[in-house]
């Protein structure tokens, strides 16, 4: 039964929160445990659907894989594989599985991946993954929906990418790690995931240089030089900016723990000329706070270290009652402005025209029924719902289930007034009387 939020906006966000490990890291580092035979071990990992789907495409491959989410780790024994077959059941539910691509070509010289296809926020091409893998020297060909990748021998070569890829970016560097010579990614995707990502393969043996910066070398090692490890997942910066959002829409004040504010720079600073108080107060902590009306501000997405698309959503919500007009441009992805009908709902005053959303703020939002179309477009709603008068419900929380580790749970420790429900549990806690907005 789907499961929907409750929530009763107007109460002020105060206490601290501790932000989880980053989906978007730990997805890549459990399929370059792929590359080592052994059992390698992550920690510091969110429970996320995403994480459950990443591991069923791991077990796919034949290799044990177990899950401790009171640790919050998972453990990947890539000693043997017995297929190199990744299905379209799991890679079409999530496209982070396309990086096992990388991960079988370099490790058993063959893999068979389900085409990812597009998705809800845009059409999300692989053409750089599959020109970057032919550069290197793999075969490739795309049948029944499927890449089949063959690459008996994989030589170091440069490769530019026309857009810095995230997705390109690592699949890339995991196809190149075993190959003969240097591979150069020039043009590289920069963030944080990115250095996470060499780290972890640097510890496991392989020789990554320049991770960070827009020019990425792989010098080739032998499967003989990898080993297994234990590493630990960097903080998610996107759930980081997340709570900031929320606690700055409430006019609270709290301190979010376990973030690495390095990795939030452009969003924090957009947040202060917007009026907003971000304090550091350990190297690993910032106490956010606002106490007045915000102020509209203009921001175009890039990527990193530009504004994060994934925290785009999340802005256009406090900008919807902020002062003035704010301008944002959506440059990454085709179809990210998703939220914009539902925020609608609530009050919001936008007008969008193709990739370009102009927010006049008003006075306050109004709590209705809205629906999570994507995992940022809904934690946008949960934002916009914090700061609304009145009960909004959000439904389709299955996406938003794929990024949030406990977000009602960590909400309400913060004192939202939140509570997750679905139509039965709503008949046993007597809310169907209630009244809906
Ligand atoms: N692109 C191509 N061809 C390619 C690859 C990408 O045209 O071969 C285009 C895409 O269509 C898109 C743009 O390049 O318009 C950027 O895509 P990128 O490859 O950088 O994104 P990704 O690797 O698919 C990751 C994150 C996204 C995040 C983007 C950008 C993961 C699992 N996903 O996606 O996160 O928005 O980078 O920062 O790492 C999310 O967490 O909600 C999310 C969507």
């Amino acid at each position: 039964m789907a499961d929907k939020y409750k929530i009763q906006g107007g109460t002020q966000l105060k206490g601290e929160v501790n932000i989880g490990g980053a989906k978007n890291a730990v997805l890549k580092l459990m399929a370059s445990a792929v590359l080592a035979q052994g059992e390698s071990r992550i920690y510091n990992v969110p429970d996320l659907t995403d994480v459950d789907i990443m591991l069923e495409v791991i077990n796919g491959l034949g290799i044990k894989t177990s899950h401790d989410k009171k640790e919050k780790s998972v453990t990947i024994d890539a000693t043997n594989i017995t297929s190199v077959t990744a299905q379209y059941e799991y890679v079409s539910k999530m496209r982070a599985s396309f990086i096992i691509l990388g991960a079988l070509v370099s490790r058993c010289k063959e893999a068979i991946v389900a085409l990812p296809g597009g998705c809800a926020i845009g059409e999300r091409r692989v053409d750089f993954h599959i020109k970057g893998l032919e550069a290197l020297g793999a075969k490739i060909k795309i049948e029944n929906g499927y890449v089949h990748a063959k690459a008996p021998k994989l030589v170091g070569t440069d490769i530019y990418l026309d857009i810095p890829s995230v997705g390109a970016t690592e699949n890339l560097m995991l196809a190149s790690v075993l190959a003969e010579g240097s591979t150069r990614i020039q043009n590289a995707a920069q963030e944080p995931e990115i250095i996470d990502l060499a780290n972890f393969l640097n510890t496991m043996g392989a020789d990554v240089v320049g991770a960070g910066t827009s020019e990425i070398v792989i010098n080739g090692v032998k499967q003989s030089d990898l080993h297994p490890i234990e590493y630990t997942t960097i903080p998610d910066r996107i759930e980081a900016g997340t709570f900031m959002s929320a606690v700055v829409a409430s006019k609270g004040k709290a301190i979010i723990r376990n973030v690495f504010p390095a990795h939030l720079t452009f969003f924090t600073d957009k947040l202060i000329k917007m009026g907003a108080s971000i304090k550091l107060i350990e190297p690993t902590a910032i106490e956010v706070s606002c106490k007045n009306r915000l102020n509209s501000v203009n921001f175009v997405t890039q990527p990193y270290p530009g504004f994060p698309t994934d925290l785009q959503s999340m802005a256009m919500a406090l900008l919807t009652t902020a002062n003035g007009v704010g301008i944002i441009t959506e440059s990454l992805y085709e179809n990210r402005f998703m939220q914009v009908p539902h925020l609608l709902r609530m009050g919001a005053d936008i007008h969008q025209d193709r990739n370009h959303a102009i927010i006049k703020g008003v006075k306050k939002l109004t709590g209705a029924t809205v629906s999570a179309s994507d995992l940022r477009a809904g934690a946008s709603l949960v934002v916009a719902a914090i700061m609304a008068d009145g009960t909004s419900i959000i439904e389709n929380l299955h996406h938003i289930d794929r990024g949030y580790e406990n977000f009602d749970a960590k909400l309400t420790a913060l004192g939202a007034n939140i509570i997750r429900y679905n139509d039965e549990t709503e008949i046993t806690k007597g809310l169907k009387n209630e009244s809906r907005v």
